[in-house]
């Protein structure tokens, strides 16, 4: 190299570093791989809200749906590594692996962790007209119905998608999946009748659920769900189907390469968001828990997803999905 060359590199070394420095000197989108209007948009909404004050700049949120999320995690794993485009993703992000053979992106190399925000107690629910209004009389209703029976759900890899799964597994049943591009939009159709059952995050059932405007059979997390409004309803393992448990995640992440003192902002922000006292109060008023132990690490983070991964892993296979 000359010396012309090297001064010049330099230039654009400084350059480049003023600019982390100065980071974020626009708007930061949050990417959302699912429908507007579910739960994984609404926590992203509310992340985005929170972020504004800690970054100073406007944080919006795209939705890029399709194919259980895959498709929006993609286009991350591709994007420009500076800071400005980020993932808010579910458990899909451990689950995809196991379910898709030719995925374009890899989990963990492909993406930077920047925190885990929420951990989201989900629910089965029914339309507002299913011939059944208890666990028992679902379990019978389903065993007469068999294939007959729609499971929405959100697409394979999805939140809905994994719990019916193994329900189906754990009622030995093999019902209808009709896969949607979010549960936002299956949730319309599953109050309008279209399609039977779902699981549901606790973020979009418990208002569908206290309007009555659905029927709910249980909660498929370990443990009820701490809200006066659904302290009745039973886990499925309390109704009988042992060791069940799906419980939603939702994580902040960056494509692979975006430099250490952006991710280091942006982990800082995501830390101070996730105090804020309307964030909290949102969140717990669905039912969900904000994050606040070593997963909000980078480090910690990551290592949570790899075990995730090798945790549904086990489940995916135990259940007879072949990867599509
Ligand atoms: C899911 O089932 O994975 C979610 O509900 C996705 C979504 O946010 O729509």
């Amino acid at each position: 190299m000359n010396f012309q060359k090297i001064a010049l590199a330099v230039a654009l070394a400084g350059i480049s570093l003023a600019a982390r420095a100065d980071f974020p000197e626009k708007a930061v989108t949050l990417l959302v791989p699912f429908a507007a209007g579910g739960p994984s948009d609404k926590i992203a909404r509310d992340v985005a809200e929170a972020l504004r004050k800690p970054l100073g700049q406007a944080v919006i949120v795209e939705n890029t749906t399709g194919a259980g999320g895959t498709i929006g995690t993609a286009k991350v794993a591709r994007a420009v590594p500076d800071g400005y485009t980020l993932l808010v993703h579910h458990i899909g992000m451990a689950t995809a692996p196991s379910l898709y053979k030719d995925l374009s992106y890899k989990v963990p190399d492909d993406f930077e962790f920047l925190g885990l925000i929420n951990e989201a107690p989900s629910t089965l629910i029914s339309k507002p007209t299913l011939a059944a209004n208890s666990f028992d009389e679902l379990r019978k209703w389903i065993n007469e119905n068999n294939d007959k029976v729609n499971l929405a759900n959100a697409g394979v890899g999805s939140a809905s998608h994994l719990c019916g799964l193994m329900l189906q597994s754990a009622l030995g049943a093999n019902m209808t999946t009709v896969p949607y591009k979010g549960t936002a939009p299956a949730m319309i159709d599953l109050m309008g009748g279209q399609v039977d059952l779902m699981c549901e995050q606790a973020t979009n059932a418990v208002t569908q659920i206290e309007g009555k405007k659905v029927k709910t059979f249980g909660v498929t997390s370990t443990e009820r769900l701490k809200l006066p409004s659904m302290a009745e309803v039973p886990t499925l393992a309390e109704s009988g189907l042992a060791d069940f448990n799906v419980t939603v995640w939702h994580g902040l992440y960056a494509p692979r390469g975006t430099p250490p003192e952006v991710l280091a902002k942006l982990n800082a922000a995501l830390r101070s968001a996730l105090k804020n006292p309307d964030l909290i109060r949102r969140q717990e008023a669905l039912g969900l828990t904000i994050i606040d132990d070593e997963r909000l690490a980078p480090s910690g983070h990551k290592k949570y997803v790899i075990e995730e991964m090798d945790r549904w892993a086990k489940v995916i296979s135990a259940s007879g999905q072949q990867p599509n």
